[in-house]
């Protein structure tokens, strides 16, 4: 009798739970109002069957619960209730995976007007690229990704050269205008996800995934990773920003397309190294907060999962090993390049490399020494 109340208890509290609760799917924000109805569908189905499946126990329970002078029956088999479970559950589970798969056909059949989107996950940062007005993206391989190059743009293709790439976790799309999101990843299995457009799809390194969304909702929303792709995942977050088609174009005409960045590149090679050291701590700043360098080490001096920055620059830092270095210029260059090479006192090796060109590695050094303690006593530039 006990079982009997347990049960029907759990039954009541988990519908009564269902209907009250307060968390509720958020707004949607995109087309894809099937990805909800294949849920509610979903939901609907398991939560009958959760009903009348502990109704059912409840009612053997009470009905064949033991009476002085009765003797259960022994009945091994029923062919005829058998070929009926196995028909309805047949028709359930069609009913369950039907809907899902009518979805996802559609899901990564986009259609003919869709503007593409490359996004290229990284532990644990977003890069986007957008075609140039020539409307092509070009060819991409691993062949010819660099600390320069982390798109891996092949520089002999011409279709490639106007192409918009986009460093920062802040990602601008037209609205009412369907987007064809062609994913890469450069390392390990990440995923984009934002939750009000009802899309993700998981990145892969070693191929391209692909899927479509039409947003319906102009407004800031949150990118999310949702791999766990290691210990930076939880702050693998970007932005996405749905406006309409004239501000949209005016953000893309501000990116750097390949070809900008390349001729930077040559100007900065040719150019004696070293500009006032400010702007290059102030880049270094930016580039902080892009490479996601910020969600491990504080500027304030509040601990986190790598050393802080404040005061750094200048000080005696205690290795694994036992051994000491003085943190100059020499040192973070060389750290940052290979974070595993060695490891600082009381902290994981977890430090990931990052891929940065020599002059952005120079800026960033150049913020971590602004952060110093000890007045800067070594500026010199190499
Ligand atoms: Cu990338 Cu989790």
């Amino acid at each position: 009798m006990a079982l009997a109340i347990a049960l029907v208890l759990i039954v009541v509290l988990a519908v009564g739970f269902h209907v009250a609760s307060p968390w509720w799917i958020t707004p949607i924000a995109s087309n894809w109002g099937r990805m909800d109805d294949t849920l509610t569908i979903t939901i609907v189905i398991t939560g009958v069957l959760f009903v009348a499946i502990n109704l059912f126990v409840v009612a053997a329970l009470l009905r064949y619960r033991h009476k002085d002078g009765h003797r259960a029956s022994y009945e091994p088999h029923n062919r005829r209730l058998e070929w009926w479970l196995i028909g309805v559950t047949t028709v359930g589970v069609a009913a369950l995976l039907a809907p899902g798969l009518f979805v996802y056909a559609d899901y990564v059949r986009p259609p003919p007007n869709a503007l593409q989107m490359e996004v290229l996950g990284q532990q644990w940062q977003w890069r986007f690229r957008f075609a140039g007005p020539g409307g092509k993206l070009g060819t991409t391989d691993v062949r010819y990704m660099t600390n320069d190059n982390p798109f891996g743009m092949n520089p002999a293709d011409p279709n490639g050269r106007d192409n918009y790439l986009i460093d920062t976790p802040e990602l601008h799309l037209p609205i009412n205008r369907p987007i064809q999101v062609l994913a890469r990843s450069r390392d390990v299995l990440h995923d984009f996800y934002v939750p009000p457009f009802r899309a993700r799809m998981n990145m892969v390194p070693g191929m391209v995934t692909t899927f479509w969304f039409t947003p319906t909702k102009a407004g800031r929303y949150d990118i999310l990773c949702a791999q766990l792709c290691g210990i930076g995942h939880a702050n693998m977050r970007g932005v996405v920003v749905v406006e309409d088609e004239a501000a949209f174009a005016r953000w893309l005409a501000q990116q750097t397309t390949f070809e900008q960045r390349q001729k930077a590149k040559a100007q900065a090679a040719s150019a004696s190294a070293g500009g006032p050291s400010q702007a290059l701590a102030e880049q270094g700043r930016t580039l902080a907060q892009a490479k996601g360098c910020v969600a491990c080490h504080s500027v304030d001096g509040s601990p986190g999962v790598g050393p802080t920055w404040k005061g750094l620059y200048g000080k005696t830092e205690t290795m694994a090993d036992g051994s000491t270095a003085h943190v100059d210029e020499a040192y973070l260059r060389a750290f940052i390049r290979d974070p595993k090479a060695r490891v600082v006192k009381g902290f994981a090796p977890i430090m990931p490399s990052f891929d940065l060109s020599e002059q952005e590695l120079s800026a960033l050094v150049a913020y971590i020494q602004a952060q110093g303690g000890a007045p800067a006593a070594t500026t010199a530039k190499p």
